[in-house]
């Protein structure tokens, strides 16, 4: 496995502000011991579960676990797994606070990056009266501190430029130098399913700071991009980063679950890694809303991790760690949804449903490892796609 690709490789933006030595040693530190926790620790788990947590149980039992929920009943009794699972926990807490150092000292420059200027290329449309969802605001995601919505002054963008370089860390560089691996994978998707789109509307859900959302328009140039999110801080940053970029991008600040867009607007709706961090309700309603906006014909694309149906128990139990240990409580929740029928249920036809693994970005890897650029080390992503 490849080490993370440190922070010094990350792409520079006239959004981004710089780090200093020591502020850059903690983040590449973190960055790294989050990888050895990943890496050459996480397999422990398997061996512990194989030679002695296993065993017990079928002695104990007479049978093997029929399901993720025995097999975490089991292993979080186990030193081992203690022990992985709070250094887990720890790397991720350290990455954010080691960015944090960074934005802290440089908040009024931060600020001053990210100031609103009079001629852009695209635009920024915010809503201070929009409801925000609970299942964004009762938790800090993924660890992140004050989550995607926080706002301590006018025009604040701390918590889009601590995702900018937290995601980063915590993706270890594998997303790429623009940290938009999701953009280029739905891209690539695009161009392989639908080799002659050119020109038309593309929607970009839940963007965070764009960085699917500028893939998208640097690999379709001649479409128009649009891209939408419920925190402001998030859009603010998304939008001067875009900016600095060159490239258009018409930010929103909008609830997927009520978006304010005409019914047959856009040719295709994409998320990246956006539905796992939603409940129940809100996917229903999202999915719904995606067709409602789609042209007929246009398509509907959320790239994700498998779904866990098939999967073992103890492959499933470490998949949802995320659920208990970082803040992600719909995490589990996604992987055992219906997403067949949940489509269905939102008007499309059930053979326009499809549920893949699919290579990313087939031209430069999926993961954009600078030493191997043509190396694709990871799992391809899981594509749930639907044609209205
Ligand atoms: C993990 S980030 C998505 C990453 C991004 N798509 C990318 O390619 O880098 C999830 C984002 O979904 C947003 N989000 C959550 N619920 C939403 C909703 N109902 N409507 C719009 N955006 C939402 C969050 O605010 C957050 O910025």
């Amino acid at each position: 496995m490849n080490g993370p690709t440190p922070f010094e490789r990350m792409n520079r933006h006239g959004a981004i502000v710089d780090a200093n030595h020591d502020e850059l040693a903690m983040e590449n530190f973190a960055q790294a011991m989050h990888f050895e926790v990943f890496a050459h620790l996480m397999p422990g788990n398997k061996d512990v579960y194989e030679r002695r947590v296993l065993p017990a149980f079928e002695k104990r039992e007479g049978r093997t676990p029929d399901s993720r929920r025995e097999v975490r009943g089991e292993m979080r009794e186990d030193p081992y797994h203690q022990t992985w699972s709070a250094l887990r926990r720890t790397t991720q807490e350290m990455m954010w606070v080691a960015t944090d150092t960074c934005l802290h000292r440089t908040y009024d420059e931060l600020h001053e990056r990210a100031r609103p200027q009079k001629k852009t290329l695209g635009s920024l449309s915010l809503d201070a009266n929009l409801d925000l969802p609970r299942y964004i605001t009762a938790v800090d995601i993924h660890c992140m501190p004050g989550g995607y919505c926080s706002e301590a002054t006018s025009g604040d963008v701390y918590a889009g430029a601590l995702y900018d370089r937290g995601v980063y860390s915590i993706t270890q560089g594998f997303l790429g130098p623009k940290v938009d691996g999701f953009g280029r994978s739905a891209t690539a998707y695009i161009k392989r399913t639908y080799p002659n789109f050119r020109t038309g509307k593309v929607l970009d859900v839940g963007c965070a700071v764009g960085h699917g959302s500028v893939a998208l328009a640097e690999t379709l140039p001649e479409a128009e991009i649009h891209a939408i999110d419920v925190g402001a801080p998030m859009l603010r940053y998304a939008h001067a980063r875009a900016e600095s970029m060159g490239v258009a991008v018409h930010f929103a600040q909008q609830s997927a679950e009520h978006m304010t867009y005409d019914d047959n607007t856009f040719d295709f709706v994409v998320s990246g890694a956006t539905l796992h961090e939603l409940s129940t309700a809100g996917i229903r309603n999202i999915i719904r809303e995606c067709r409602r906006v789609l042209k007929p014909g246009g398509v509907m694309i959320h790239i994700e991790q498998p779904q866990y149906e098939g999967m073992d128990p103890y492959d499933q139990f470490m998949r949802d760690w995320d659920t208990f240990g970082n803040n992600e409580p719909f995490w589990g929740t996604l992987h055992d949804l219906d997403l067949e029928a949940l489509a269905v249920e939102a008007g499309f036809q059930r053979d326009n449903v499809q549920q893949s693994m699919e290579w990313g970005d087939e031209e430069r890897g999926q993961v954009y490892n600078v030493d191997k650029p043509g190396e694709k080390p990871t799992p391809p992503w899981f594509f749930y796609t639907a044609t209205k």
